[in-house]
Protein backbone atom coordinates (compact mmCIF):
# COMPACT_ATOMS: atom_id res chain seq x y z
CA UNK A 1 0.00 0.00 0.00
CA UNK A 2 3.18 2.30 0.45
CA UNK A 3 6.68 2.63 -0.15
CA UNK A 4 9.48 4.78 1.35
CA UNK A 5 12.36 5.62 -1.01
CA UNK A 6 14.94 7.50 1.11
CA UNK A 7 16.18 10.20 0.55
CA UNK A 8 20.48 11.01 0.12
CA UNK A 9 20.97 12.32 3.50
CA UNK A 10 18.29 11.34 6.60
CA UNK A 11 19.28 14.74 9.20
CA UNK A 12 17.29 17.19 9.89
CA UNK A 13 19.37 19.32 11.34
CA UNK A 14 21.94 20.62 9.03
CA UNK A 15 25.50 22.36 10.17
CA UNK A 16 25.89 25.99 8.69
CA UNK A 17 28.66 24.19 6.25
CA UNK A 18 25.41 22.58 4.52
CA UNK A 19 23.11 25.13 3.94
CA UNK A 20 22.79 24.50 0.50
CA UNK A 21 21.44 20.90 1.18
CA UNK A 22 17.89 21.78 1.69
CA UNK A 23 18.24 25.75 0.69
CA UNK A 24 15.25 27.57 -1.84
CA UNK A 25 17.51 29.18 -3.77
CA UNK A 26 15.96 32.18 -6.48
CA UNK A 27 17.26 32.77 -9.94
CA UNK A 28 17.80 35.87 -10.75
CA UNK A 29 18.31 36.75 -14.42
CA UNK A 30 19.86 40.02 -13.69
CA UNK A 31 18.54 41.82 -16.89
CA UNK A 32 15.47 40.89 -15.88
CA UNK A 33 14.84 41.01 -12.08
CA UNK A 34 14.47 45.23 -11.53
CA UNK A 35 16.06 47.73 -12.79
CA UNK A 36 17.29 50.48 -10.42
CA UNK A 37 18.05 53.26 -12.77
CA UNK A 38 15.28 53.18 -15.09
CA UNK A 39 17.17 52.15 -18.46
CA UNK A 40 14.56 49.17 -19.11
CA UNK A 41 17.31 47.24 -18.63
CA UNK A 42 17.61 45.29 -14.98
CA UNK A 43 21.09 46.09 -12.67
CA UNK A 44 22.26 45.25 -9.47
CA UNK A 45 21.20 48.42 -7.47
CA UNK A 46 17.27 46.95 -8.30
CA UNK A 47 18.22 43.73 -7.39
CA UNK A 48 19.63 44.95 -3.96
CA UNK A 49 16.15 47.62 -3.74
CA UNK A 50 13.99 43.96 -3.91
CA UNK A 51 16.24 41.99 -1.23
CA UNK A 52 13.51 43.27 1.27
CA UNK A 53 11.24 41.23 -1.20
CA UNK A 54 12.76 37.97 -1.66
CA UNK A 55 13.41 38.24 2.34
CA UNK A 56 9.93 38.25 2.74
CA UNK A 57 9.18 35.62 0.28
CA UNK A 58 11.22 33.13 2.41
CA UNK A 59 14.20 32.19 -0.45
CA UNK A 60 17.79 31.46 1.48
CA UNK A 61 19.41 32.29 -1.45
CA UNK A 62 20.04 33.95 -4.76
CA UNK A 63 21.82 32.17 -7.88
CA UNK A 64 22.81 35.46 -9.89
CA UNK A 65 22.76 34.47 -13.57
CA UNK A 66 25.86 36.14 -15.55
CA UNK A 67 26.46 39.90 -14.25
CA UNK A 68 29.72 40.23 -16.01
CA UNK A 69 31.22 42.38 -18.79
CA UNK A 70 29.87 41.13 -21.76
CA UNK A 71 28.15 42.40 -25.12
CA UNK A 72 25.14 39.82 -24.08
CA UNK A 73 25.65 37.69 -27.44
CA UNK A 74 24.25 34.98 -25.02
CA UNK A 75 22.57 36.95 -22.45
CA UNK A 76 25.81 37.11 -20.50
CA UNK A 77 27.14 33.19 -20.84
CA UNK A 78 29.59 35.17 -23.21
CA UNK A 79 32.10 36.95 -20.50
CA UNK A 80 34.63 39.66 -21.86
CA UNK A 81 35.62 40.28 -18.00
CA UNK A 82 35.78 37.66 -15.62
CA UNK A 83 36.27 39.99 -12.51
CA UNK A 84 34.52 43.67 -13.50
CA UNK A 85 30.49 43.83 -14.03
CA UNK A 86 28.74 44.89 -17.02
CA UNK A 87 28.35 48.41 -17.14
CA UNK A 88 24.86 48.12 -17.80
CA UNK A 89 24.23 46.48 -14.74
CA UNK A 90 26.50 48.23 -12.70
CA UNK A 91 29.76 48.15 -11.32
CA UNK A 92 31.73 45.86 -8.42
CA UNK A 93 30.93 48.81 -5.84
CA UNK A 94 26.80 47.57 -6.69
CA UNK A 95 27.98 43.90 -6.46
CA UNK A 96 29.64 44.75 -3.11
CA UNK A 97 26.86 46.55 -1.64
CA UNK A 98 24.36 44.05 -3.08
CA UNK A 99 26.08 41.48 -1.31
CA UNK A 100 26.69 43.28 2.12
CA UNK A 101 22.76 43.92 1.87
CA UNK A 102 21.72 40.32 1.19
CA UNK A 103 24.30 38.40 3.95
CA UNK A 104 22.43 41.08 5.99
CA UNK A 105 18.82 39.59 5.44
CA UNK A 106 20.27 35.88 6.06
CA UNK A 107 19.93 35.93 2.13
CA UNK A 108 23.32 33.60 0.65
CA UNK A 109 24.50 34.61 -2.77
CA UNK A 110 25.76 32.25 -5.45
CA UNK A 111 27.06 33.92 -8.73
CA UNK A 112 27.11 31.86 -12.33
CA UNK A 113 30.51 31.21 -13.23
CA UNK A 114 31.06 30.11 -17.00
CA UNK A 115 34.55 28.08 -17.72
CA UNK A 116 33.75 26.00 -20.89
CA UNK A 117 33.74 29.36 -23.24
CA UNK A 118 34.01 33.49 -23.02
CA UNK A 119 33.29 35.92 -25.21
CA UNK A 120 34.53 36.82 -28.36
CA UNK A 121 35.26 40.44 -26.97
CA UNK A 122 37.25 38.61 -24.03
CA UNK A 123 41.01 40.09 -24.44
CA UNK A 124 42.21 36.95 -24.48
CA UNK A 125 40.66 35.41 -27.76
CA UNK A 126 41.55 39.17 -29.31
CA UNK A 127 45.07 38.82 -28.52
CA UNK A 128 44.91 35.06 -30.07
CA UNK A 129 42.81 37.00 -33.31
CA UNK A 130 45.70 39.27 -33.49
CA UNK A 131 48.57 36.90 -32.92
CA UNK A 132 47.76 34.88 -35.81
CA UNK A 133 48.40 30.94 -36.37
CA UNK A 134 51.01 28.91 -34.28
CA UNK A 135 51.30 31.91 -31.36
CA UNK A 136 51.00 30.85 -27.98
CA UNK A 137 47.80 33.22 -28.03
CA UNK A 138 46.13 30.76 -30.12
CA UNK A 139 47.02 27.70 -27.38
CA UNK A 140 44.60 28.99 -25.33
CA UNK A 141 41.75 28.44 -27.33
CA UNK A 142 41.14 25.84 -30.08
CA UNK A 143 42.33 26.85 -33.18
CA UNK A 144 42.76 24.85 -36.11
CA UNK A 145 43.43 24.30 -39.96
CA UNK A 146 40.43 23.02 -41.75
CA UNK A 147 39.86 20.33 -44.33
CA UNK A 148 39.85 21.92 -47.47
CA UNK A 149 37.20 24.31 -47.47
CA UNK A 150 35.51 22.24 -44.91
CA UNK A 151 35.74 22.79 -40.79
CA UNK A 152 38.38 20.83 -38.58
CA UNK A 153 36.23 18.46 -37.80
CA UNK A 154 31.98 17.45 -37.77
CA UNK A 155 31.23 19.12 -34.57
CA UNK A 156 27.68 21.11 -34.26
CA UNK A 157 27.42 23.95 -32.11
CA UNK A 158 24.35 23.03 -29.59
CA UNK A 159 22.74 26.36 -31.12
CA UNK A 160 22.85 24.85 -34.70
CA UNK A 161 25.63 24.86 -37.79
CA UNK A 162 29.15 23.78 -37.47
CA UNK A 163 30.85 24.43 -34.14
CA UNK A 164 33.79 26.11 -35.71
CA UNK A 165 34.03 29.46 -37.49
CA UNK A 166 36.83 30.52 -39.53
CA UNK A 167 38.99 33.20 -39.09
CA UNK A 168 40.34 35.41 -41.90
CA UNK A 169 44.31 34.02 -41.66
CA UNK A 170 42.32 30.99 -42.82
CA UNK A 171 42.71 28.96 -39.47
CA UNK A 172 38.77 28.04 -37.40
CA UNK A 173 38.31 28.07 -33.78
CA UNK A 174 35.89 26.28 -31.96
CA UNK A 175 32.60 26.81 -30.21
CA UNK A 176 29.85 24.33 -28.85
CA UNK A 177 27.68 27.48 -28.46
CA UNK A 178 27.62 30.49 -30.43
CA UNK A 179 30.13 31.75 -32.75
CA UNK A 180 30.76 34.54 -30.36
CA UNK A 181 31.42 32.30 -27.51
CA UNK A 182 34.90 30.62 -28.64
CA UNK A 183 35.71 27.20 -26.41
CA UNK A 184 38.91 27.90 -24.05
CA UNK A 185 41.46 25.01 -24.15
CA UNK A 186 41.74 23.38 -21.09
CA UNK A 187 45.22 21.51 -21.94
CA UNK A 188 46.80 24.69 -21.30
CA UNK A 189 48.20 25.16 -17.39
CA UNK A 190 47.17 29.47 -18.21
CA UNK A 191 43.13 28.91 -18.50
CA UNK A 192 43.45 26.72 -15.08
CA UNK A 193 45.54 29.28 -13.81
CA UNK A 194 43.18 31.90 -14.57
CA UNK A 195 40.16 30.18 -13.48
CA UNK A 196 41.27 29.41 -9.90
CA UNK A 197 41.99 33.25 -9.70
CA UNK A 198 38.57 34.25 -10.93
CA UNK A 199 37.19 31.25 -8.07
CA UNK A 200 39.35 33.29 -5.53
CA UNK A 201 38.34 36.70 -6.77
CA UNK A 202 34.38 35.68 -6.38
CA UNK A 203 34.88 34.38 -2.96
CA UNK A 204 37.23 37.03 -1.28
CA UNK A 205 34.18 39.47 -2.00
CA UNK A 206 31.88 36.88 -0.35
CA UNK A 207 30.07 34.84 -3.17
CA UNK A 208 28.41 32.08 -1.05
CA UNK A 209 28.96 29.39 -4.50
CA UNK A 210 28.88 29.10 -7.81
CA UNK A 211 26.76 27.53 -10.82
CA UNK A 212 28.75 26.00 -12.88
CA UNK A 213 27.69 26.37 -16.24
CA UNK A 214 28.18 23.55 -18.81
CA UNK A 215 29.93 21.54 -16.25
CA UNK A 216 30.05 18.28 -18.34
CA UNK A 217 32.36 20.57 -21.37
CA UNK A 218 35.71 21.97 -20.99
CA UNK A 219 37.83 18.72 -22.14
CA UNK A 220 37.71 17.72 -25.34
CA UNK A 221 38.90 13.97 -26.16
CA UNK A 222 42.70 14.21 -27.61
CA UNK A 223 42.77 14.56 -31.28
CA UNK A 224 39.19 16.37 -31.39
CA UNK A 225 37.61 13.56 -33.28
CA UNK A 226 34.52 13.44 -35.66
CA UNK A 227 31.55 12.51 -33.84
CA UNK A 228 30.50 10.39 -36.83
CA UNK A 229 26.82 11.38 -37.14
CA UNK A 230 25.12 12.82 -40.03
CA UNK A 231 22.01 13.82 -41.78
CA UNK A 232 18.80 14.07 -39.37
CA UNK A 233 20.62 12.40 -36.52
CA UNK A 234 21.26 15.57 -34.67
CA UNK A 235 24.54 15.23 -32.98
CA UNK A 236 24.44 17.93 -30.43
CA UNK A 237 22.26 17.91 -27.28
CA UNK A 238 23.39 19.13 -23.64
CA UNK A 239 23.58 15.57 -22.90
CA UNK A 240 27.06 13.52 -22.76
CA UNK A 241 25.52 10.07 -23.89
CA UNK A 242 28.92 8.93 -23.32
CA UNK A 243 30.03 8.99 -26.39
CA UNK A 244 30.37 13.01 -27.84
CA UNK A 245 34.23 13.75 -27.79
CA UNK A 246 33.27 16.92 -25.84
CA UNK A 247 30.99 16.37 -23.23
CA UNK A 248 32.11 14.68 -19.64
CA UNK A 249 35.60 13.57 -20.91
CA UNK A 250 37.09 12.13 -17.39
CA UNK A 251 39.60 14.87 -17.80
CA UNK A 252 36.88 17.39 -16.50
CA UNK A 253 37.12 16.08 -12.79
CA UNK A 254 40.85 17.24 -12.60
CA UNK A 255 39.47 20.41 -13.08
CA UNK A 256 37.04 20.31 -9.64
CA UNK A 257 39.56 18.35 -7.75
CA UNK A 258 41.51 21.62 -8.28
CA UNK A 259 38.65 23.60 -7.06
CA UNK A 260 37.61 22.12 -4.62
CA UNK A 261 40.24 22.79 -1.85
CA UNK A 262 39.98 26.55 -3.06
CA UNK A 263 36.01 26.27 -2.13
CA UNK A 264 37.29 24.31 1.15
CA UNK A 265 39.64 27.11 1.95
CA UNK A 266 37.04 30.09 2.66
CA UNK A 267 34.58 29.51 5.66
CA UNK A 268 30.87 29.00 6.05
CA UNK A 269 30.15 26.51 3.31
CA UNK A 270 30.91 27.46 -0.10
CA UNK A 271 29.55 25.35 -2.12
CA UNK A 272 29.43 24.85 -6.43
CA UNK A 273 26.67 23.14 -8.26
CA UNK A 274 27.00 21.46 -11.77
CA UNK A 275 24.99 21.84 -14.71
CA UNK A 276 25.97 18.80 -15.68
CA UNK A 277 24.38 16.80 -18.72
CA UNK A 278 25.63 13.33 -18.89
CA UNK A 279 23.96 9.83 -19.26
CA UNK A 280 23.41 8.08 -16.43
CA UNK A 281 23.66 8.75 -12.34
CA UNK A 282 26.39 6.86 -12.23
CA UNK A 283 28.36 8.94 -14.68
CA UNK A 284 26.74 12.06 -12.51
CA UNK A 285 27.98 10.59 -9.07
CA UNK A 286 31.92 11.50 -10.48
CA UNK A 287 30.99 15.09 -10.37
CA UNK A 288 29.95 15.54 -6.76
CA UNK A 289 31.39 14.75 -3.44
CA UNK A 290 34.24 15.72 -1.03
CA UNK A 291 37.02 16.43 -3.66
CA UNK A 292 34.66 17.62 -6.34
CA UNK A 293 31.27 19.40 -6.50
CA UNK A 294 28.45 19.88 -4.00
CA UNK A 295 25.45 18.98 -6.11
CA UNK A 296 24.51 19.33 -9.81
CA UNK A 297 20.96 20.49 -11.14
CA UNK A 298 18.12 17.52 -11.82
CA UNK A 299 16.07 18.77 -14.57
CA UNK A 300 13.82 15.85 -14.73
CA UNK A 301 10.90 17.12 -12.51
CA UNK A 302 10.91 20.32 -15.36
CA UNK A 303 9.92 17.49 -17.83
CA UNK A 304 7.35 15.37 -16.37
CA UNK A 305 4.25 15.90 -18.32
CA UNK A 306 1.00 16.70 -16.36
CA UNK A 307 0.07 12.96 -14.86
CA UNK A 308 0.41 11.38 -11.43
CA UNK A 309 2.40 8.36 -13.09
CA UNK A 310 4.98 10.56 -14.74
CA UNK A 311 5.75 12.61 -11.27
CA UNK A 312 5.65 9.54 -9.33
CA UNK A 313 8.21 8.04 -11.49
CA UNK A 314 10.61 10.93 -11.83
CA UNK A 315 10.06 11.88 -8.05
CA UNK A 316 10.81 8.09 -6.89
CA UNK A 317 14.02 8.11 -9.53
CA UNK A 318 15.07 11.59 -8.77
CA UNK A 319 15.48 10.36 -4.69
CA UNK A 320 17.25 7.09 -5.60
CA UNK A 321 19.67 8.83 -7.55
CA UNK A 322 20.57 11.29 -4.79
CA UNK A 323 21.27 8.61 -3.02
CA UNK A 324 23.46 6.63 -5.21
CA UNK A 325 25.03 10.38 -6.22
CA UNK A 326 25.47 11.13 -2.69
CA UNK A 327 23.83 14.42 -2.17
CA UNK A 328 20.51 16.08 -2.36
CA UNK A 329 19.59 16.17 -5.48
CA UNK A 330 17.42 19.78 -6.67
CA UNK A 331 14.07 20.47 -7.84
CA UNK A 332 13.58 23.27 -10.52
CA UNK A 333 10.04 23.80 -12.88
CA UNK A 334 11.34 26.75 -14.18
CA UNK A 335 14.73 28.53 -15.09
CA UNK A 336 16.03 30.76 -17.99
CA UNK A 337 16.73 27.94 -20.61
CA UNK A 338 13.34 26.65 -20.88
CA UNK A 339 9.41 27.62 -21.20
CA UNK A 340 7.74 28.79 -17.72
CA UNK A 341 5.75 26.13 -16.07
CA UNK A 342 2.49 28.23 -16.20
CA UNK A 343 2.93 27.69 -20.05
CA UNK A 344 4.17 23.98 -20.38
CA UNK A 345 1.58 22.99 -18.48
CA UNK A 346 -1.73 24.67 -20.57
CA UNK A 347 -1.36 28.46 -19.77
CA UNK A 348 -4.43 30.24 -18.95
CA UNK A 349 -5.93 29.95 -15.66
CA UNK A 350 -5.37 26.21 -16.23
CA UNK A 351 -1.60 25.88 -16.47
CA UNK A 352 -1.37 28.76 -13.75
CA UNK A 353 -3.37 26.33 -11.19
CA UNK A 354 -0.91 23.39 -12.41
CA UNK A 355 1.86 25.37 -11.87
CA UNK A 356 1.15 26.19 -8.55
CA UNK A 357 0.31 22.79 -7.84
CA UNK A 358 3.21 21.72 -9.70
CA UNK A 359 5.34 24.13 -6.84
CA UNK A 360 3.60 23.10 -3.97
CA UNK A 361 4.52 19.42 -4.79
CA UNK A 362 8.09 20.49 -5.62
CA UNK A 363 8.62 22.65 -2.17
CA UNK A 364 7.56 19.53 -0.11
CA UNK A 365 10.20 16.97 -1.24
CA UNK A 366 13.79 16.59 -0.04
CA UNK A 367 16.65 18.62 -0.90
CA UNK A 368 17.10 22.00 -2.50
CA UNK A 369 14.26 24.02 -4.85
CA UNK A 370 15.73 26.03 -7.49
CA UNK A 371 12.66 29.05 -8.17
CA UNK A 372 12.89 31.36 -11.18
CA UNK A 373 12.30 35.01 -10.97
CA UNK A 374 8.93 35.61 -11.71
CA UNK A 375 7.60 32.39 -11.21
CA UNK A 376 6.32 33.21 -7.55
CA UNK A 377 3.90 36.12 -9.64
CA UNK A 378 2.75 32.96 -11.48
CA UNK A 379 4.22 34.76 -14.98
CA UNK A 380 3.74 32.59 -18.12
CA UNK A 381 6.09 32.34 -21.07
CA UNK A 382 5.33 35.10 -23.28
CA UNK A 383 5.14 33.49 -26.66
CA UNK A 384 4.36 36.38 -29.15
CA UNK A 385 7.27 38.51 -28.87
CA UNK A 386 7.73 39.79 -31.90
CA UNK A 387 11.43 38.38 -33.83
CA UNK A 388 12.71 41.23 -34.21
CA UNK A 389 12.79 41.88 -30.72
CA UNK A 390 14.29 38.19 -29.67
CA UNK A 391 17.75 38.01 -28.99
CA UNK A 392 18.64 34.48 -28.05
CA UNK A 393 21.25 32.94 -30.11
CA UNK A 394 19.62 29.64 -30.67
CA UNK A 395 16.50 31.80 -32.38
CA UNK A 396 18.58 32.76 -34.64
CA UNK A 397 19.83 29.69 -36.13
CA UNK A 398 17.54 26.92 -34.91
CA UNK A 399 14.12 28.89 -34.53
CA UNK A 400 13.78 27.37 -30.98
CA UNK A 401 13.52 30.75 -29.16
CA UNK A 402 13.99 31.57 -24.84
CA UNK A 403 13.14 34.96 -24.91
CA UNK A 404 9.78 34.67 -23.59
CA UNK A 405 11.00 33.54 -19.86
CA UNK A 406 13.61 36.34 -20.35
CA UNK A 407 10.71 39.26 -20.48
CA UNK A 408 11.05 41.80 -17.05
CA UNK A 409 9.14 41.45 -14.33
CA UNK A 410 6.13 43.43 -13.71
CA UNK A 411 6.63 45.14 -10.43
CA UNK A 412 4.07 47.63 -9.76
CA UNK A 413 2.63 51.01 -11.53
CA UNK A 414 5.58 53.53 -10.84
CA UNK A 415 8.85 53.80 -12.51
CA UNK A 416 10.43 54.33 -9.45
CA UNK A 417 9.30 50.65 -8.84
CA UNK A 418 11.89 48.74 -10.64
CA UNK A 419 10.35 47.40 -14.04
CA UNK A 420 7.69 49.58 -14.14
CA UNK A 421 4.34 48.05 -15.64
CA UNK A 422 2.39 50.85 -17.74
CA UNK A 423 3.68 54.13 -19.34
CA UNK A 424 5.22 56.79 -17.21
CA UNK A 425 8.80 57.98 -17.10
CA UNK A 426 11.25 54.98 -17.07
CA UNK A 427 12.24 53.12 -20.80
CA UNK A 428 10.44 50.54 -21.89
CA UNK A 429 11.68 47.00 -20.53
CA UNK A 430 14.12 45.61 -23.01
CA UNK A 431 11.59 43.12 -23.49
CA UNK A 432 7.91 44.24 -23.12
CA UNK A 433 5.27 42.62 -20.74
CA UNK A 434 1.80 41.97 -21.76
CA UNK A 435 -1.08 43.51 -20.89
CA UNK A 436 -1.96 40.65 -19.63
CA UNK A 437 0.49 40.95 -16.99
CA UNK A 438 -1.00 44.07 -15.51
CA UNK A 439 -3.25 41.44 -13.33
CA UNK A 440 0.47 40.06 -11.94
CA UNK A 441 2.42 42.82 -11.16
CA UNK A 442 3.85 42.54 -6.72
CA UNK A 443 1.97 45.08 -6.24
CA UNK A 444 -1.25 43.64 -7.02
CA UNK A 445 -0.35 40.51 -5.19
CA UNK A 446 0.78 41.99 -2.58
CA UNK A 447 -2.20 42.08 0.13
CA UNK A 448 -4.05 39.39 -2.07
CA UNK A 449 -4.33 36.49 0.25
CA UNK A 450 -5.19 33.84 -2.92
CA UNK A 451 -2.45 35.41 -5.14
CA UNK A 452 0.39 33.16 -6.53
CA UNK A 453 3.24 35.43 -4.92
CA UNK A 454 1.41 34.84 -1.51
CA UNK A 455 0.87 31.42 -1.60
CA UNK A 456 4.70 31.15 -2.16
CA UNK A 457 4.94 32.68 0.98
CA UNK A 458 2.66 30.55 2.62
CA UNK A 459 4.31 27.32 1.15
CA UNK A 460 7.81 28.74 1.96
CA UNK A 461 7.16 29.59 5.32
CA UNK A 462 5.81 26.52 6.58
CA UNK A 463 8.77 24.78 4.48
CA UNK A 464 10.91 27.10 7.37
CA UNK A 465 9.41 26.18 10.20
CA UNK A 466 9.79 22.63 9.16
CA UNK A 467 12.95 22.23 8.36
CA UNK A 468 12.97 18.16 8.50
CA UNK A 469 10.73 18.49 5.44
CA UNK A 470 14.27 19.42 3.38
CA UNK A 471 15.38 15.98 3.85
CA UNK A 472 13.76 12.45 5.30
CA UNK A 473 11.78 10.39 3.15
CA UNK A 474 8.78 10.32 1.09
CA UNK A 475 6.27 7.93 2.08
CA UNK A 476 4.03 7.09 -0.58
CA UNK A 477 0.04 7.06 0.57
CA UNK A 478 -2.66 4.79 -1.17
CA UNK A 479 -4.39 7.15 -2.93
CA UNK A 480 -7.33 7.17 -5.97
CA UNK A 481 -5.71 6.50 -9.51
CA UNK A 482 -4.69 9.74 -10.72
CA UNK A 483 -3.57 11.53 -7.38
CA UNK A 484 -0.35 11.76 -5.69
CA UNK A 485 -0.37 11.28 -1.88
CA UNK A 486 2.86 11.01 0.47
CA UNK A 487 3.49 11.93 3.86
CA UNK A 488 6.79 13.60 5.30
CA UNK A 489 8.22 13.59 8.18
CA UNK A 490 7.00 16.00 10.47
CA UNK A 491 3.59 14.66 10.10
CA UNK A 492 2.75 16.38 6.87
CA UNK A 493 0.96 14.89 4.04
CA UNK A 494 0.79 15.92 0.38
CA UNK A 495 -1.97 15.34 -1.67
CA UNK A 496 -2.08 16.48 -5.56
CA UNK A 497 -4.81 15.77 -7.48
CA UNK A 498 -3.97 15.09 -10.99
CA UNK A 499 -6.73 13.14 -11.58
CA UNK A 500 -10.13 14.16 -13.54
CA UNK A 501 -12.64 14.48 -10.53
CA UNK A 502 -12.69 16.02 -7.19
CA UNK A 503 -11.20 13.96 -4.25
CA UNK A 504 -12.51 13.63 -0.77
CA UNK A 505 -9.38 14.23 1.79
CA UNK A 506 -11.00 12.08 4.45
CA UNK A 507 -8.47 9.21 4.18
CA UNK A 508 -5.67 11.37 4.85
CA UNK A 509 -6.77 13.39 7.93
CA UNK A 510 -5.28 16.48 8.97
CA UNK A 511 -6.02 20.14 8.84
CA UNK A 512 -4.96 22.27 5.70
CA UNK A 513 -1.52 24.69 6.19
CA UNK A 514 -1.56 25.22 2.62
CA UNK A 515 -3.29 24.69 -0.55
CA UNK A 516 -2.73 25.35 -4.28
CA UNK A 517 -6.36 26.65 -4.91
CA UNK A 518 -9.64 26.61 -2.69
CA UNK A 519 -11.04 23.39 -1.72
CA UNK A 520 -15.01 22.32 -2.88
CA UNK A 521 -17.69 23.77 -0.89
CA UNK A 522 -17.90 20.27 0.87
CA UNK A 523 -14.04 20.12 1.51
CA UNK A 524 -12.68 18.29 -1.29
CA UNK A 525 -9.55 18.35 -3.38
CA UNK A 526 -10.46 19.97 -6.89
CA UNK A 527 -9.12 18.99 -9.93
CA UNK A 528 -5.31 19.86 -10.66
CA UNK A 529 -5.00 21.49 -6.94
CA UNK A 530 -2.82 20.24 -4.05
CA UNK A 531 -2.73 20.44 0.02
CA UNK A 532 -0.24 20.26 2.67
CA UNK A 533 -2.14 18.37 5.12
CA UNK A 534 -0.77 18.77 8.95
CA UNK A 535 -1.86 15.37 10.92
C1 LIG B 1 23.05 28.20 -19.93
C2 LIG B 1 22.50 28.82 -21.15
C3 LIG B 1 23.67 29.23 -22.03
C4 LIG B 1 24.63 28.05 -22.27
C5 LIG B 1 25.94 28.52 -22.80
C6 LIG B 1 23.68 26.96 -20.50
O1 LIG B 1 23.80 25.96 -19.74
O2 LIG B 1 22.09 27.88 -18.97
O3 LIG B 1 21.67 29.91 -20.88
O4 LIG B 1 23.16 29.64 -23.26
O5 LIG B 1 24.89 27.37 -21.09
O6 LIG B 1 26.66 29.18 -21.81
Amino acid sequence: MSTTTSAARAQTVLGNDDWWRDAVVYQVYPRSFADGDGDGTGDLSGLRAKLPYLRKLGIDAIWLSPFYTSPLADGGYDVADYRDVDPRFGTLADFDAMIAYAHELDIRVIVDLVPNHCSDQHEWFQAALAAGPGSPERELFHFREGRGDLPPNDWESIFGGPAWTQTPDGQWYLHLFAPEQPDFNWDNPAVRAEFRDILRFWLDRGVDGFRIDVAHGMIKADGLPNVGKAGDERQVMMVGRGELPYFDQDGVHEIYREWRPILDSYPGGRMAVAEAWVPSPQRLARYIGRDELHQAFNFDFMMASWDADSFRTIIDKSLMEADLVGAPTTWVLSNHDKHRHVTRYGDGPVGLLRARTGTLLMLALPGSAYLYNGEELGLNEVLDLPDELREDPSFLRTGESRDGCRVPLPWGGTPADGFAFGPAGAAAPWLPQPASWAALTAEVQEDDPASTLNLYRQALAVRKSNPALGGGAVRWLAAPAGVLAFEREPGIVVVANLSKVPVSLDAFGGKALVTSGPLTETGELPVDTAVWLQR
